[in-house]
Protein backbone atom coordinates (compact mmCIF):
# COMPACT_ATOMS: atom_id res chain seq x y z
CA UNK A 1 0.00 0.00 0.00
CA UNK A 2 1.42 3.49 -1.23
CA UNK A 3 1.45 6.61 1.71
CA UNK A 4 -0.61 8.89 0.60
CA UNK A 5 -0.68 12.75 1.43
CA UNK A 6 -4.08 14.03 1.77
CA UNK A 7 -4.51 16.03 4.69
CA UNK A 8 -2.02 17.57 6.95
CA UNK A 9 -2.62 14.38 9.76
CA UNK A 10 -1.76 11.88 6.97
CA UNK A 11 1.81 12.28 8.72
CA UNK A 12 2.41 11.29 12.46
CA UNK A 13 3.87 14.32 14.22
CA UNK A 14 7.39 13.01 14.22
CA UNK A 15 7.15 12.36 10.19
CA UNK A 16 6.18 16.25 10.12
CA UNK A 17 9.20 17.09 11.95
CA UNK A 18 11.37 15.12 10.06
CA UNK A 19 10.12 16.14 6.89
CA UNK A 20 10.72 19.86 7.52
CA UNK A 21 14.02 19.09 9.19
CA UNK A 22 15.03 17.13 5.74
CA UNK A 23 13.44 20.33 3.87
CA UNK A 24 16.00 22.74 5.91
CA UNK A 25 18.81 19.96 4.88
CA UNK A 26 17.71 20.05 0.86
CA UNK A 27 17.68 23.52 1.20
CA UNK A 28 21.72 23.62 1.38
CA UNK A 29 22.49 20.93 -0.66
CA UNK A 30 19.66 20.60 -3.04
CA UNK A 31 20.74 17.55 -5.22
CA UNK A 32 21.57 15.15 -2.20
CA UNK A 33 18.53 13.24 -2.67
CA UNK A 34 17.81 11.75 -6.28
CA UNK A 35 14.89 9.59 -5.90
CA UNK A 36 13.28 9.34 -8.96
CA UNK A 37 16.60 9.15 -11.07
CA UNK A 38 16.13 7.18 -14.38
CA UNK A 39 14.37 9.87 -14.85
CA UNK A 40 10.97 8.54 -13.55
CA UNK A 41 7.69 10.73 -14.49
CA UNK A 42 5.57 12.31 -11.68
CA UNK A 43 2.23 13.76 -12.58
CA UNK A 44 0.87 17.05 -11.53
CA UNK A 45 -2.45 18.19 -12.25
CA UNK A 46 -3.96 20.85 -12.08
CA UNK A 47 -8.15 21.73 -11.85
CA UNK A 48 -6.85 25.34 -10.37
CA UNK A 49 -5.09 28.12 -11.65
CA UNK A 50 -1.38 27.73 -9.60
CA UNK A 51 1.79 29.59 -10.15
CA UNK A 52 3.64 28.70 -6.46
CA UNK A 53 2.81 24.99 -6.57
CA UNK A 54 3.23 24.40 -10.75
CA UNK A 55 6.38 26.08 -10.63
CA UNK A 56 7.92 24.13 -7.42
CA UNK A 57 6.66 20.90 -8.08
CA UNK A 58 8.05 21.29 -11.44
CA UNK A 59 11.59 22.14 -10.25
CA UNK A 60 11.47 19.77 -7.40
CA UNK A 61 10.56 16.62 -9.68
CA UNK A 62 13.61 17.83 -11.65
CA UNK A 63 15.97 18.87 -8.89
CA UNK A 64 15.42 14.52 -7.41
CA UNK A 65 16.27 13.51 -11.15
CA UNK A 66 12.84 13.21 -12.52
CA UNK A 67 10.76 14.55 -15.22
CA UNK A 68 7.62 16.61 -14.22
CA UNK A 69 4.64 16.10 -16.31
CA UNK A 70 2.11 18.77 -15.80
CA UNK A 71 -1.16 18.08 -16.62
CA UNK A 72 -3.99 20.80 -16.89
CA UNK A 73 -6.98 18.63 -15.93
CA UNK A 74 -9.12 21.23 -18.77
CA UNK A 75 -7.13 19.49 -21.55
CA UNK A 76 -7.39 16.08 -20.21
CA UNK A 77 -9.82 13.26 -20.27
CA UNK A 78 -9.91 14.08 -16.03
CA UNK A 79 -13.25 15.04 -15.08
CA UNK A 80 -16.81 15.36 -17.25
CA UNK A 81 -15.12 12.47 -19.33
CA UNK A 82 -13.56 9.79 -17.52
CA UNK A 83 -13.52 8.60 -13.62
CA UNK A 84 -10.97 9.63 -11.09
CA UNK A 85 -10.97 5.59 -10.21
CA UNK A 86 -10.10 5.04 -14.05
CA UNK A 87 -7.51 8.11 -14.12
CA UNK A 88 -5.69 6.55 -11.05
CA UNK A 89 -5.45 3.04 -12.84
CA UNK A 90 -4.02 4.68 -15.60
CA UNK A 91 -1.47 6.98 -14.52
CA UNK A 92 -0.26 4.29 -11.37
CA UNK A 93 1.09 2.02 -14.34
CA UNK A 94 3.39 4.79 -15.50
CA UNK A 95 4.24 7.63 -12.79
CA UNK A 96 5.98 7.55 -9.81
CA UNK A 97 3.91 9.93 -7.92
CA UNK A 98 0.52 11.60 -8.56
CA UNK A 99 0.24 15.36 -7.28
CA UNK A 100 -3.19 16.96 -8.02
CA UNK A 101 -4.58 20.05 -6.85
CA UNK A 102 -8.42 19.91 -6.84
CA UNK A 103 -12.02 21.13 -5.21
CA UNK A 104 -13.52 18.07 -3.35
CA UNK A 105 -11.56 16.37 -0.88
CA UNK A 106 -13.19 13.06 -1.88
CA UNK A 107 -11.48 13.19 -5.06
CA UNK A 108 -8.28 13.06 -3.72
CA UNK A 109 -9.70 9.95 -1.64
CA UNK A 110 -10.79 8.39 -4.63
CA UNK A 111 -7.81 8.96 -6.74
CA UNK A 112 -5.72 7.52 -3.55
CA UNK A 113 -7.77 4.41 -2.82
CA UNK A 114 -7.58 3.31 -7.02
CA UNK A 115 -3.63 4.09 -7.06
CA UNK A 116 -0.95 1.69 -6.10
CA UNK A 117 1.50 5.07 -6.21
CA UNK A 118 1.49 7.70 -3.83
CA UNK A 119 -1.28 10.60 -3.82
CA UNK A 120 -0.61 14.18 -2.87
CA UNK A 121 -2.94 16.98 -2.23
CA UNK A 122 -1.46 20.21 -4.02
CA UNK A 123 -4.86 22.12 -2.96
CA UNK A 124 -8.18 21.00 -2.18
CA UNK A 125 -11.23 22.98 -0.94
CA UNK A 126 -10.67 21.48 2.90
CA UNK A 127 -6.97 21.83 2.95
CA UNK A 128 -3.62 23.30 1.77
CA UNK A 129 -1.24 20.53 3.58
CA UNK A 130 1.68 20.77 0.63
CA UNK A 131 1.34 24.72 2.12
CA UNK A 132 1.59 24.01 5.92
CA UNK A 133 4.96 22.19 4.96
CA UNK A 134 6.52 25.42 3.89
CA UNK A 135 5.07 27.54 6.69
CA UNK A 136 5.96 25.07 9.26
CA UNK A 137 9.87 24.94 8.12
CA UNK A 138 9.76 28.98 7.55
CA UNK A 139 8.79 28.62 11.16
CA UNK A 140 11.38 26.36 11.85
CA UNK A 141 14.17 28.23 10.34
CA UNK A 142 13.45 31.67 11.61
CA UNK A 143 12.79 30.56 15.41
CA UNK A 144 14.26 27.17 15.50
CA UNK A 145 11.61 25.27 17.36
CA UNK A 146 7.65 24.83 16.74
CA UNK A 147 6.55 23.45 19.89
CA UNK A 148 5.06 26.12 21.90
CA UNK A 149 5.14 29.30 19.93
CA UNK A 150 1.38 31.30 19.12
CA UNK A 151 0.54 31.02 15.32
CA UNK A 152 -2.41 33.97 14.83
CA UNK A 153 -4.76 33.98 11.79
CA UNK A 154 -6.41 36.03 11.05
CA UNK A 155 -9.24 36.05 8.35
CA UNK A 156 -11.10 33.46 6.32
CA UNK A 157 -12.00 29.93 7.74
CA UNK A 158 -10.93 28.06 4.64
CA UNK A 159 -8.48 25.88 3.26
CA UNK A 160 -5.47 27.15 4.94
CA UNK A 161 -7.78 28.17 8.33
CA UNK A 162 -8.11 24.14 8.07
CA UNK A 163 -4.26 23.37 7.42
CA UNK A 164 -3.22 25.29 10.10
CA UNK A 165 -5.50 24.03 12.84
CA UNK A 166 -4.57 20.37 11.36
CA UNK A 167 -0.37 21.15 10.89
CA UNK A 168 -0.19 23.70 13.73
CA UNK A 169 -1.79 21.73 16.65
CA UNK A 170 0.19 18.55 15.31
CA UNK A 171 3.51 20.36 15.78
CA UNK A 172 2.56 21.80 19.00
CA UNK A 173 1.92 25.20 18.23
CA UNK A 174 -0.97 27.71 19.53
CA UNK A 175 -3.44 27.62 17.43
CA UNK A 176 -5.64 30.93 17.29
CA UNK A 177 -8.19 31.61 14.52
CA UNK A 178 -10.15 34.68 14.36
CA UNK A 179 -12.98 35.02 11.59
CA UNK A 180 -15.88 36.68 11.29
CA UNK A 181 -19.17 35.54 12.10
CA UNK A 182 -20.23 32.55 9.81
CA UNK A 183 -16.69 31.92 8.01
CA UNK A 184 -15.48 30.14 11.02
CA UNK A 185 -13.69 26.95 10.16
CA UNK A 186 -15.05 23.27 9.91
CA UNK A 187 -16.32 22.11 13.16
CA UNK A 188 -14.90 18.31 12.43
CA UNK A 189 -11.37 19.70 11.53
CA UNK A 190 -11.67 21.74 14.69
CA UNK A 191 -12.20 18.89 16.81
CA UNK A 192 -9.65 16.90 15.48
CA UNK A 193 -7.15 19.83 15.82
CA UNK A 194 -8.42 20.08 19.65
CA UNK A 195 -7.70 16.24 19.96
CA UNK A 196 -4.14 16.11 18.02
CA UNK A 197 -3.01 19.26 20.40
CA UNK A 198 -4.12 16.72 23.34
CA UNK A 199 -1.02 14.78 22.38
CA UNK A 200 1.44 17.74 21.30
CA UNK A 201 1.14 19.97 24.27
CA UNK A 202 -0.38 22.55 21.54
CA UNK A 203 -4.04 24.11 21.68
CA UNK A 204 -6.24 25.76 18.94
CA UNK A 205 -8.59 28.62 19.78
CA UNK A 206 -11.46 30.20 17.60
CA UNK A 207 -12.61 33.41 18.22
CA UNK A 208 -14.21 36.64 16.34
CA UNK A 209 -11.68 38.99 17.71
CA UNK A 210 -8.67 39.61 15.38
CA UNK A 211 -6.86 41.38 18.31
CA UNK A 212 -7.35 37.57 20.41
CA UNK A 213 -6.14 35.84 17.73
CA UNK A 214 -2.38 38.03 17.18
CA UNK A 215 -2.27 39.18 21.07
CA UNK A 216 1.46 37.80 22.04
CA UNK A 217 1.93 35.79 19.08
CA UNK A 218 5.21 34.68 17.76
CA UNK A 219 3.98 33.93 13.62
CA UNK A 220 0.60 35.57 12.22
CA UNK A 221 -0.65 34.61 9.19
CA UNK A 222 -3.78 35.06 7.17
CA UNK A 223 -5.03 34.27 3.25
CA UNK A 224 -7.26 35.78 0.68
CA UNK A 225 -10.42 36.27 1.66
CA UNK A 226 -11.81 35.48 -1.45
CA UNK A 227 -10.27 31.46 -2.47
CA UNK A 228 -10.88 29.86 -5.69
CA UNK A 229 -14.15 29.00 -6.69
CA UNK A 230 -16.01 31.64 -3.89
CA UNK A 231 -15.76 34.65 -6.60
CA UNK A 232 -19.37 35.29 -6.85
CA UNK A 233 -19.27 36.10 -3.13
CA UNK A 234 -16.84 38.73 -3.56
CA UNK A 235 -18.98 42.28 -2.62
CA UNK A 236 -20.35 40.40 0.28
CA UNK A 237 -16.87 38.86 1.60
CA UNK A 238 -15.79 42.16 1.40
CA UNK A 239 -18.02 43.71 3.67
CA UNK A 240 -18.08 40.41 5.72
CA UNK A 241 -14.40 40.45 6.21
CA UNK A 242 -14.18 44.78 7.61
CA UNK A 243 -11.48 44.61 10.62
CA UNK A 244 -10.07 41.54 9.37
CA UNK A 245 -6.93 43.27 7.44
CA UNK A 246 -3.71 42.07 9.22
CA UNK A 247 -2.05 45.54 9.13
CA UNK A 248 0.23 47.25 11.26
CA UNK A 249 -2.21 48.02 14.20
CA UNK A 250 -2.81 44.46 14.51
CA UNK A 251 0.83 43.42 13.91
CA UNK A 252 1.94 45.71 16.59
CA UNK A 253 0.04 43.51 19.41
CA UNK A 254 1.89 40.52 18.70
CA UNK A 255 5.95 39.65 19.98
CA UNK A 256 7.50 42.60 18.65
CA UNK A 257 9.94 39.71 16.74
CA UNK A 258 6.81 38.48 15.23
CA UNK A 259 7.14 36.91 12.04
CA UNK A 260 4.26 37.75 9.37
CA UNK A 261 2.99 34.48 6.89
CA UNK A 262 1.03 34.35 3.49
CA UNK A 263 0.63 31.83 1.41
CA UNK A 264 -0.05 34.15 -1.42
CA UNK A 265 -0.84 35.08 -3.68
CA UNK A 266 -2.23 38.18 -2.10
CA UNK A 267 -4.64 40.88 -2.38
CA UNK A 268 -2.68 44.37 -0.84
CA UNK A 269 -5.28 46.36 1.55
CA UNK A 270 -8.12 43.64 2.03
CA UNK A 271 -6.96 40.85 4.07
CA UNK A 272 -3.05 41.96 4.57
CA UNK A 273 -1.74 45.99 4.59
CA UNK A 274 0.43 46.36 2.32
CA UNK A 275 3.11 47.75 5.01
CA UNK A 276 2.95 44.49 6.69
CA UNK A 277 3.29 42.24 3.68
CA UNK A 278 6.40 44.11 2.51
CA UNK A 279 7.45 45.47 5.90
CA UNK A 280 10.41 43.96 7.85
CA UNK A 281 8.67 41.15 9.84
CA UNK A 282 7.43 39.43 6.54
CA UNK A 283 9.04 36.62 5.51
CA UNK A 284 6.92 36.13 2.88
CA UNK A 285 9.29 35.18 0.14
CA UNK A 286 11.13 33.21 1.99
CA UNK A 287 8.32 30.97 2.85
CA UNK A 288 7.08 31.11 -1.30
CA UNK A 289 11.08 29.46 -1.81
CA UNK A 290 10.71 26.82 0.83
CA UNK A 291 7.34 25.29 -0.78
CA UNK A 292 10.38 23.83 -3.41
CA UNK A 293 12.54 22.57 -0.13
CA UNK A 294 9.14 21.38 1.95
CA UNK A 295 7.62 19.49 -0.97
CA UNK A 296 11.16 18.03 -2.22
CA UNK A 297 11.43 16.10 1.40
CA UNK A 298 7.78 15.41 1.16
CA UNK A 299 8.43 13.50 -1.91
CA UNK A 300 11.50 12.26 -0.80
CA UNK A 301 9.79 10.55 2.06
CA UNK A 302 6.88 9.12 0.22
CA UNK A 303 9.16 7.61 -2.38
CA UNK A 304 11.01 6.05 0.46
CA UNK A 305 7.65 4.94 2.11
CA UNK A 306 6.69 3.01 -1.34
CA UNK A 307 9.78 0.97 -1.58
N1 LIG B 1 0.28 29.39 -2.32
C1 LIG B 1 -0.05 28.71 -3.43
O1 LIG B 1 -0.45 27.54 -3.40
O2 LIG B 1 0.14 29.42 -4.58
P1 LIG B 1 -0.35 29.01 -6.05
O3 LIG B 1 -1.86 29.07 -6.03
O4 LIG B 1 0.25 30.04 -6.95
O5 LIG B 1 0.14 27.62 -6.35
N1 LIG C 1 -7.37 29.83 0.09
C1 LIG C 1 -6.75 30.07 -1.20
C2 LIG C 1 -5.33 29.59 -1.21
C3 LIG C 1 -4.59 29.87 -2.49
C4 LIG C 1 -3.20 29.31 -2.51
C5 LIG C 1 -7.56 29.37 -2.29
O1 LIG C 1 -8.02 28.24 -2.07
O2 LIG C 1 -7.77 29.98 -3.34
Amino acid sequence: MARHFLKDDDLTATEQLAIIDLALELKKFPYSKRPFTGPKTVAVIFDKTSTRTRVSFAVGISDLGGAPLIIDSQSSQLGAKESVADTARVLDRQVAQIIWRTYAQSGLEEMANNSAVPVVNALSDTYHPCQLLADLMTVREKKGTLKGLKLGYVGDGNNMANSYIIAGALAGLHVSIATPNSYEPDQQVLARGKELALSSGGSVTISNSPQEAVSDADVLATDTWISMGMEAEKQKRLQDFAGFTLDSELLAMAKPDAIVLHCLPAYRGYEISADVLDGKQSVIWDQAENRLHAQKALMVFLAESDN
